[in-house]
């Protein structure tokens, strides 16, 4: 496995492959590497004759200080991990390689999706993700690039995104990876203790169990109710595991549908929708979603 620290470096084998005709994979990432992560690259590896995955923990998309401060930083670790699944290369550059002096943000206006739920909780976290990802197709010039469902908003941005400025990059929405008791893997499940492990696995839990009820009476007018529902759901879950669930807040519950992300209160049954949820479990803050 190659370990590239420069824009110069990663272009020459990225130019190698291009003149052979070979196809780029691209899984992106911020590090901390986890089973979720590695099952990208093994979908990349599969489709495509050499796969690049990035470590940058990408400070433009963080609104706040201490989140960033916090977020893991594990390259050793990570970079046995992706020789073990035989991952090409992996670009970890520092943070004057992606942005120079002269870097100039864009400011990305193209969908209403980008300023609500995770938009308007983490002000400008989207347009971050949007700058990054631009700069990293641009070095990497990807044939296919794979993007978790675990982020679902983030893949439905990075989705359009490719269709407004043509990129002529596929991009592949790979299923989230869970534990065996359904919490999905993220790089933040390490800041979690065990009881709002706990706690966070009954997010899913509850998720799923009231899907059904979900799709077939959720309106505008009992949408409050339903949210009650869940959170007591929750709360049981976590009680009969003998955890006191106070701590535990709904941020957001919303259902969007899947082809304009507009959050929506009446469900037509041809249609596709995805759940969102936001809790904070204490301070740590968790997003899941569903299809429904
Ligand atoms: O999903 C992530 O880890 C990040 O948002 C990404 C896509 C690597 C951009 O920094």
């Amino acid at each position: 496995m190659k370990i590239v620290r420069t824009v110069k470096e990663l272009s020459k084998v990225v130019e190698n492959y291009k003149k052979l005709k070979k196809q780029i994979g691209f899984v992106p990432t911020m590090g901390s590497i986890h089973d979720g992560h590695i099952k990208l690259v093994k979908d990349s590896i599969i489709e495509n004759d050499l796969t690049v995955c990035s470590i940058f923990v990408n400070p433009i998309q963080f609104n706040n200080l201490e989140d960033l401060e916090n977020y893991p930083r594990e390259e050793k670790t990570d970079f046995i991990k992706l020789r073990k699944v035989f991952c090409d290369v992996v670009f970890a550059p520092d943070e004057a390689e992606i942005y120079p002096e002269d870097f100039k943000k864009i400011k990305f206006r193209f969908s209403n999706a980008l300023s609500i739920l995770e938009g308007e909780k983490r002000p400008g976290h989207f347009n971050g993700v949007l700058n990054v990802v631009k700069l990293l197709f641009e070095f990497i010039k990807p044939d296919r690039a794979y993007f978790g469902e675990k982020d679902y908003q983030q893949l439905w941005i990075i989705s359009k995104f490719k269709i407004r400025f043509n990129i002529p990059t596929e991009i592949k929405p790979v299923v989230t990876v869970r534990s065996k008791n359904g919490l999905a893997l993220s790089s933040r499940n390490k800041r979690m203790n065990s009881k709002q492990i706990i706690i966070a696995q009954a997010v899913y839990k509850a998720l799923t169990d009231l899907r059904k009820k979900v799709k077939f009476y959720f309106n505008q007018k009992n949408k409050n109710k339903i949210e009650k529902k869940l959170l007591k759901k929750i709360k049981l879950e976590s009680v009969g595991n003998a955890i006191s669930s106070n701590s535990l807040k709904i941020e957001y519950f919303e259902i969007v549908d899947v082809e304009n992300f507009n959050i929506v209160d009446t469900l037509f049954l041809e249609k596709k929708y995805r759940v969102l949820i936001a809790v904070y479990v204490g301070k740590i803050r968790l997003i899941d979603n569903i299809s429904i």
